[in-house]
């Protein structure tokens, strides 16, 4: 799999974590950032994977050369995390049913940015993270699996972000791993996770 990223980078880090683990069933061959150098790139690095800091803001054809450098490293899942872009043709269509993203609400409440802030300022009792296929709009491909954090009277929108951000951390490779594994089953909307 390749971790397209943008900037921190800490599900990028808990993937590489994971699947260092005896068993886990894909490894991460590339990162691979759209904004240069990120702090991201590091924990690639340090986990000794290749790390690729690329500009896309000076790419007119940024997803066709993308899909091209990943076709090229022969990626059978991109995983989304703190990727901030859209994924357009043609890597879209040439990856379809193989991207994933991790967003920090239960979607399809709180999609765009600083989704923890707007559920914490709408007042929700739970929130949490998705993690979900890609299509062409933001945050609204078919979920892959959800886990809820419950929001405390004192928090902040601070505070509830980092529960959520150590749920995202579970959430990420448990998906990634269903994946592998060959148990993600798309029906329509739907994703069913089939049995062992
Ligand atoms: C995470 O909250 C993720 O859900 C969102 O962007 C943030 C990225 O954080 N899409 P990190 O770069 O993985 O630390």
């Amino acid at each position: 799999m390749t971790v397209l990223v943008s900037g921190r980078g800490s599900n990028l880090r808990a993937i590489l974590e994971q699947s260092r683990a005896p068993g886990f069933p894909a490894r991460v061959v590339a990162a691979v950032s759209d904004r240069g150098e990120v702090p991201a790139l590091e924990h690639a690095r340090s986990a000794g994977v290749e790390a690729l800091a690329l500009d896309a803001a000076r790419d007119p054809s940024w997803d066709a050369h993308l899909a091209a450098v990943l076709e090229e490293r022969q990626v059978d899942l991109i995983c989304l995390a703190g990727y901030m872009r859209l994924v357009r043709e043609p890597l879209l269509s040439r990856f379809a049913g193989r991207i994933l993203n991790i967003h920090p609400s239960l979607l399809p409440a709180f999609p765009g940015l600083d989704a923890q802030r707007q559920a914490w300022e709408y007042g929700v009792k739970v929130a949490g993270c998705t993690v979900h296929f890609v299509d062409a709009g933001m945050d609204s491909g078919p979920v892959v699996l959800q886990r809820s954090v419950p929001v405390a009277e004192d928090d902040t929108p601070e505070s509830l972000a980092r529960r959520i951000l150590a749920e995202e951390h579970r959430a990420y490779p448990e998906a990634v791993r269903l994946f592998a594994l060959g148990r993600l089953e798309l029906r329509g909307r739907r994703v069913l996770v089939r049995p062992q």
